[in-house]
């Protein structure tokens, strides 16, 4: 197959990309900018440059290179770090979720393309009631903290316009919280604020969250090409939803920090905000099943708890150089 990957060179699209060469597909993939046109040539892959807000440029990428199948990682998350201005940090990355979807839909109906993929994510975004897993037959949060409202609007509305299209198939993957390669859990900064003991727990620390290694969620977008059934969400997370109160005194010992302070809610909401209490006492994980039963995928990295490990030892050695 002939696919295009937009958002080549993220977290998932340096995964994904050689995945999907490994796999016999030949693969576009674009990036915003020249200087990152050779990374995606030697991954393999043609490179194109498109900004995803500019329609003109993404019809132009889509029409020039005329793809059977396009898988959407588009976000603007590089350099995000603070969380408490959680709609303001994400507003980029809304606008391509909501605007940036439209385009490529569009340019993808138009050029005749089969097959849209796109990110989606799963965890906070859920019902904090009920079960404490979720599947993708439960709700989204009807009453997200005010500080997630906007960015939970913006998923939804990808989330709709993609499953709602029957030409192309719409598919939408809803990952967990990346771990591995190119992402920010247990970077260098985020093993320093661990280690200076900057990440509290807040609360009970009951609040549930899924992982994902970004290789899983690569080889889960690859399945999804072939065996994801037009119309799906597929939650991509790994066997082993957690709450906070384990994984972050997990996480804390693997990279040989002191237990995280304790903090109670109300002081957390002074410094923290109610979304990241929510975040840490209420919110909810997701169940893999149906992307195990309908995809024929499985997570290579099962649980956190050695993925973690297995990320931590090569991230301490780095940070002990
Ligand atoms: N589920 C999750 O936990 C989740 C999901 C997404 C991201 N993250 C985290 O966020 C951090 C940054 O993510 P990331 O490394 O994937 O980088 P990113 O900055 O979010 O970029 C992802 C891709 O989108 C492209 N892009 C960004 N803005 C664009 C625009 N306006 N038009 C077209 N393309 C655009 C980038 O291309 P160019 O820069 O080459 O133009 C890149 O290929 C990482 O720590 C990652 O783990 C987590």
């Amino acid at each position: 197959m002939r696919i295009l990957v937009a958002g080549a060179t993220g977290a998932v699209g340096l995964q994904l990309v050689p995945q999907l060469i490994a796999a016999g597909h030949a693969v576009v993939g674009t990036t915003r900018t020249a200087a990152k046109v050779e990374l995606i040539r030697r991954m393999g892959a043609e490179p194109a440059i498109a900004n995803g807000l500019d329609a003109q440029a993404i019809r132009t990428a889509v029409f020039s290179t005329k793809p059977e199948i396009i898988i959407d990682q588009m976000t603007d998350l590089a350099g995000v770090t603070d969380l408490r201005h959680f709609d303001r940090a994400f507003a980029t990355t809304n606008k391509l979720r909501t605007e940036g979807t439209d385009f490529l839909l569009a340019a993808a109906r138009e050029a005749g393309v089969t097959r849209f993929i796109a990110q989606s994510f799963c965890g906070w975004t859920y019902g904090r009631g009920g079960e404490a897993i979720k599947t993708e037959a439960d709700a989204l949060d009807p009453d997200p903290p005010e500080e997630l409202r906007r960015t939970l609007q913006a998923i939804q509305y990808l989330e709709d316009a993609v499953t709602s299209s029957a030409s192309p198939e719409g598919i939408v993957l809803r990952y967990g919280s990346f771990y591995g390669p190119d992402t920010g859990m247990l970077s260098r900064a985020m093993i320093d604020q661990v280690r200076h003991r900057r990440v509290p727990l807040i609360g009970g620390g009951g609040g549930r969250w899924s992982f994902i290694h970004v290789e899983d969620a690569a080889a889960a977008t690859v399945a999804a090409i072939e065996r994801g059934k037009p119309g799906e969400i597929y939650n991509i997370v790994d066997d082993d939803p957690a709450p906070v109160s384990e994984w972050l005194p997990a996480l804390a010992t693997l990279v040989g920090a002191r237990t995280p302070i304790r903090v109670p809610a109300w002081l957390g909401r002074l410094f923290a905000g109610e979304h990241l209490v929510s975040m840490m006492t209420e919110v909810r994980a997701g169940s893999n099943a149906k992307a195990r039963r309908e995809l024929g995928w499985q997570p290579a990295h099962p649980s956190w708890r050695q993925g973690f490990a297995e990320v931590a030892s090569g991230a301490t050695a780095q940070h002990a150089a």
